[in-house]
């Protein structure tokens, strides 16, 4: 299949240009002058008033996650394909093992589980406990597996979250293996107590989430992983940065040369706390890790995303039916944890970022594609518009207008946090693997199943 779009203005990290592509066999093959591709493709797209940015890259999502309110919402299928229809391409998920189950294990089961994703995945492997097998596992994921990054959790100390000794040991394992240490960063002993006192003095409601995980907690958190990680020498990126309090410890981290990578995701930018006020109903869909945070920690957080101290804008999609939530309605504690948003993502940016003059439209394809690819082992295969890169892309209709709804978003979820959000700006086609999947908000016939992707960093 030979696909050529021509009359489109292409966007990458450091450049609009217009130009025609021809995507041939899934890759780009071709990036010429427009109008002088002179033989006959099989099918032609005329992308006039387009932008053409290469596929996101959402580097933090949880499809089909189990947990004690069973799974988060969406599976692999229809979490992929709501990120298809959003723009988004690739996914990296995460492989959480039982505790006594080997990691390969794991990731294999985790593959089973994600062999319906029509976007190309990978995962972060998540060490949920220290064992003598655990460096030698580690260096297999890495240099067998193609999966150089894992995730710890400070937080969740009854479930997944390390102890501190173990945090060390895994960071210097990870070093040693030539990989990453992805965390979530809240100091998960002080919650864990917080929680159980406000519950225990009858404040139950889901107001009191905030208020068991500080920002300060959040920033405890980062302080000190940053510390574990240039003590063992290991490049480090911090998930789901929500406060101004941490910026501060991560800015001074790389002005010392430190390899420390920062995410955050939309909804640290765009909501903040005064969703915990209100009914349990209003309320319990904003439950999530780190909280909502204060209107200033928004402002500080755009301003990280554009003075580069934020490299990269995940998700955190994690999605659950309002009945899952419903769990704790007399028990914050018990609230599904988590809100999904994998399709929102370039619709929100662009909205609220690029056309509000916070960030350039090339800082956005930084942010939502090619920053992603470098940090985890994917660029250029990903991440860039280049002949030879993958033909995984979107076709943006800058002037289009929508307003979020659960009514009709493709999120497997009956609420939306950000319902009646107006956006401007969306994918008018989405290509995967040189394929148009999506076109004009509608599948197409070709149904392309996505592929597993092995990573080095
Ligand atoms: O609320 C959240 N973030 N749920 C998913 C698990 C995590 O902390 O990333
Ligand atoms: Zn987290
Ligand atoms: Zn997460």
């Amino acid at each position: 299949m030979r696909l050529l779009i021509k009359n489109g203005t292409l966007v990458t990290d450091t450049r609009t240009f217009a130009a025609d592509l021809l995507l041939e066999n899934g890759k780009i093959t071709q990036i010429i002058h427009s109008g002088v591709f002179s033989s006959t493709p099989d099918r032609t797209l005329d992308a006039s008033g387009m932008l053409i940015f290469p596929g996101g890259i959402d580097p933090h999502v949880h499809m089909h996650l189990p947990t004690p309110a069973g799974y988060s919402s969406d599976n692999f299928l229809s979490g992929s394909r709501a990120a298809l229809f959003g723009g988004t391409t690739t996914l990296i998920d995460f492989v959480t093992p039982h505790k006594g189950e080997l990691l390969k294990d794991a990731l294999q089961q985790r593959k089973t589980e994600a062999a319906n994703c029509l976007t190309d995945y990978s995962f972060h492997v998540s060490p949920v406990e220290w064992r003598p097998s655990m460096p030698d596992e580690i260096r297999a994921c890495v240099e067998e597996e193609g999966i150089p990054s894992f995730k710890v959790y400070m937080a969740y100390k009854a479930s997944i979250g390390l102890e501190d000794e173990d945090l060390k040991k895994v960071f210097h394992a990870v070093a040693k293996a030539g990989g990453m240490v992805t965390a979530h960063c809240e100091l998960g002993d002080e919650i864990e107590k917080l929680r159980n006192e406000f519950v225990k003095n009858g404040q139950t409601s889901p107001e009191y989430h905030p208020l068991s995980r500080s920002a300060k907690l959040e920033a405890g958190a980062v302080k000190k992983a940053i510390g574990f990680a240039a003590e063992a020498g290991c490049p480090f990126y911090i998930v789901h940065v929500s406060t101004a309090n941490s910026l501060g410890f991560i800015r001074k981290a790389q002005q010392h040369g430190q390899k420390v990578f920062a995410e955050s995701c939309p909804h640290y930018l765009l909501l903040d706390d005064s969703r915990y006020q209100g009914t349990f109903e209003q309320t319990a869909p904003f439950v999530l890790s780190p909280p909502l945070r204060k209107k200033a920690d928004n402002r500080a957080l755009w301003e990280a995303l554009s003075d580069s101290t934020i490299q990269s804008m995940g998700t955190d999609h994690c999605p659950f039916m309002f009945e899952q939530k419903k769990a704790g309605i007399h028990d914050f504690r018990k609230i599904a944890n988590g809100a999904g948003s994998v399709e929102h993502r370039l619709s929100l940016l662009y909205t609220y970022g690029v056309l509000q003059n916070k960030i350039s439209l090339n800082r956005f394809v930084e942010l939502t594609s090619t920053q992603p690819a470098k940090i985890f082992g994917l660029y250029p295969q990903k991440g860039a518009l280049s002949p030879g890169s993958d033909a995984y892309l979107v076709i943006w209709n800058p002037e289009k207008e929508q307003i979020i709804s659960a009514q009709t978003h493709y999120m497997h979820c009956d609420t939306d946090i950000y319902e009646g959000f107006k956006t401007q700006g969306a994918p008018e086609y989405v290509i995967a693997g040189g394929e148009i999947a999506g076109e004009k908000g509608r599948w197409t016939s070709a149904q392309r199943k996505g592929r597993f992707l092995k990573r080095k960093i």
